[in-house]
């Protein structure tokens, strides 16, 4: 499939898309803001039908400027993007028909009930009264707000903010769901519940692009995945296949404080052999090493540390996560709180 993407530079004044097989794609997309930010240096990628694409990078890679851009809601500098087969910036009606958009924060009006919020959604689409009645109702029951549906929407809780924000983009059964960080802020219960009910939404057929800068949200969500920083895209894949792509484990070493100023310094000195330099890195919890086979090497690690008096009281052994993968990428964190795994084996 991925063969047939259309390259032609140039659609002319051509009022009827050429169709590609692609549900959502982005060409060389620029956006340099009136400050001179440039927020997205010429992204490219391409989302096949039924999809669920994510976009994963840290605050400031330029998720949202993609996201505005693909919604009609932001020219780009240069560059194209294409949503259900249409031109964001000369078909923008079109697109909207066929897109489903929920914002990183959600706009609800406070003194809207809930089923006013979605019988709007429904109106802006011109869909008919009957219809908006039913899918209203569907869509309630589906997202678990059938019990608030007369309540005013400044009464719920971010979970049901979210998930009430998420069914007004659905009320017109769009071909193509963008969701900005659909569960920033929602504690980890709601979280797991709204995954559930985006991997339902995904599993009947609609495709979607989601961006996060929660690393397990877009391993467990995503089928394809591109790791966006400073407007770039560093590396795109499976998330299985991006892991594997990584050859060795993180081992994070809990040290006891024997008043050295610079611990990674010491480690990196006495580990010299055994492990390289580079992947011997500061870690919230301590020290943190990449080494390969891990369970072999630890071992002789311990011994060779506690032999020249660093006190090692605890371990902990990961396989590589998609945070390794940006890591090996950028050479930074996506997160600190991404690295602020507990330490579980103690002694
Ligand atoms: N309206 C704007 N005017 C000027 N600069 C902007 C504007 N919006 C965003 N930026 C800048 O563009 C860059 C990308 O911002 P963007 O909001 O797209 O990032 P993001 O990946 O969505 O970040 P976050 O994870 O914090 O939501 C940042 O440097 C940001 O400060
Ligand atoms: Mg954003």
């Amino acid at each position: 499939m991925g063969n047939l993407r259309s390259r032609e530079p140039d659609f002319g004044e051509r009022k009827v898309s050429v169709s590609t097989d692609y549900a959502i794609e982005t060409d060389e997309l620029v956006k340099v803001y009136d400050t001179g930010t440039r927020a997205l240096d010429a992204i490219s990628f391409s989302v096949e039908g039924g999809e669920l694409f994510g976009l994963l990078g840290p605050n400031g890679a330029g998720k949202t400027t993609a996201i505005r851009i693909l919604a009609t809601l932001l020219r780009p500098t240069s560059g194209r993007g294409r949503v259900a087969g249409f031109d964001v910036a000369r078909e923008p009606r079109e697109v909207r028909r066929r897109l489903g958009l929920a914002m990183q924060t959600p706009t609800l009006d406070a003194f809207s009930t809930g089923r006013e919020t979605l019988e709007l959604a429904g109106r802006l689409h011109r869909m008919r009264g009957e219809e908006i009645r039913r899918r209203a109702d569907e869509l309630l029951e589906m997202m678990a707000l059938g019990g608030v549906a007369g309540k005013l929407t400044g009464t719920y809780s971010g979970g049901m903010k979210r998930r009430l924000d998420l069914a007004a983009a659905l009320m017109h059964r769009p071909e193509v769901l963008i969701l900005d960080e659909p569960t920033e802020g929602l504690d980890p219960q709601s979280r797991t519940a709204l995954w559930e009910e985006l991997e339902r939404i995904s599993q009947a057929g609609t495709t979607m692009l989601l961006t996060t800068h929660y690393m397990e949200e877009a391993d467990r969500l995503c089928s394809r995945l591109a790791i966006i920083d400073n407007g770039q895209i560093v590396v795109e894949g499976e998330p299985e296949a991006l892991k594997q792509g990584i050859s060795a484990e993180t081992v994070v070493l809990q040290i006891e404080r024997n008043g050295s100023a610079d611990e990674v310094a010491d480690v990196r000195r006495l580990l010299e052999g055994m492990v390289s330099a580079e992947d011997v890195v500061d870690h919230p919890a301590g020290v943190s090493l990449s080494v390969a086979n891990a369970g072999l090497a630890i071992p002789g690690l311990l011994r060779r540390l506690d032999g020249n008096g660093v006190q090692v009281t605890g371990l902990q052994m990961s396989r590589p996560s998609l945070d390794d993968v940006f890591m090996k990428y950028t050479g930074r964190r996506i997160r600190e709180e991404a690295a602020d795994q507990p330490i579980i084996m103690g002694w």
